[in-house]
């Protein structure tokens, strides 16, 4: 049976799918909906496929038992790499985030690209079908940014270790003359103050969160799916559970609350074994 206003379930290996998580409450602030952040098994980028396989499943389930009507699979290493089985296991609709290959590629005047992205998702098949489909005659520099992940999850977003691995990651992307550098990690929109900070103000960023909140809501509509609360009603309710330090988590909340989202949003931080 369809409930409209069951919660969209959106899942991650941390903190880094909040990021998506916002731009889905911005364009759809009365839809309830329930994160979950497996931070205690990140990073899945250095995992073998079998393994984020096997995680990623594990998250659908807790959602699926928690009665979510959509899944959005906020990490590009577990879309890239789990999406297609969760699609073929599941009878529900998922939405998945992969390196915006295409806008870079359509934008870029230079013809070459940077990706910063895990190395999961960069080995992944996926991924190069979909860079070779989209990518047309565009080079890519395809660089893993390693050690990355880790730091976010403990809530560092910028000063000298994020700078380290910044100038090592950044450099052979500018040297290549890259004008459009794609963020091919949930995680990294937490770092774009950092990563500008390194690069020359030609060069910009592309991330996917819009795009995925665009396709969730068009899904949702498609499948006659959207919450039914009326506009006047206030917004849905918005849970968050982690298996990890639940700070870092509230710190990245409580800074998207600050930049964009109406009164009224209470996000609801818990902790849960999972
Ligand atoms: N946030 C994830 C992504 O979008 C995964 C990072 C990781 O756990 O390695 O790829």
């Amino acid at each position: 049976m369809q409930n409209n206003n069951a919660p969209i379930g959106l899942f991650d290996s941390g903190v880094g799918g909040t990021s998506i998580w916002q731009e889905i409450d911005e364009l759809l602030p009365r839809e309830n909906t329930i994160y979950l952040a497996d931070s205690r098994n990140a990073p899945y980028g250095e995992k073998p496929t079998e393994e984020i396989i096997k995680l990623s499943i594990k998250n659908t389930e807790l959602l699926l038992e928690m009665g979510c009507k959509i899944i959005v699979v906020a990490c590009n290493t577990a879309t890239t790499n789990a999406i297609d089985l969760l699609r073929a296991k599941y009878d529900i609709p998922f939405i998945g985030i992969e390196p915006a290959i295409k806008p870079a590629a359509l934008k870029s005047k230079s013809g070459v690209v940077g990706v910063l992205a895990t190395k999961g998702t960069l080995n992944s098949k996926l991924f190069h079908e979909t860079a070779n489909q989209y990518g047309g005659e565009t080079k890519r520099v395809e660089i893993v940014g390693d050690g990355l992940v880790p730091l976010i999850e403990k809530g560092v977003f910028k000063g000298p270790e994020i700078d380290l691995l910044l100038k090592k990651y950044l450099h052979p992307m500018i040297e290549a003359g890259v004008d459009h550098i794609v963020l091919g990690c949930s995680h990294y929109p937490y770092l774009i103050p950092a990563i500008k900070s390194h690069l020359p103000e030609h060069i910009e960023l592309i991330d996917s969160g819009y795009a995925v909140a665009r396709q969730t809501k068009a899904i949702l509509e498609k499948n006659r799916l959207l919450s039914t609360a009326e506009p006047t009603d206030s917004n849905g309710y918005k849970i968050f559970w982690t298996n990890g330090d639940p700070n870092p988590l509230s710190q990245l909340i409580k800074i998207r609350s600050a930049l964009g989202s109406k009164p009224g949003i209470i996000p609801t931080i818990l902790e849960k074994e999972f």
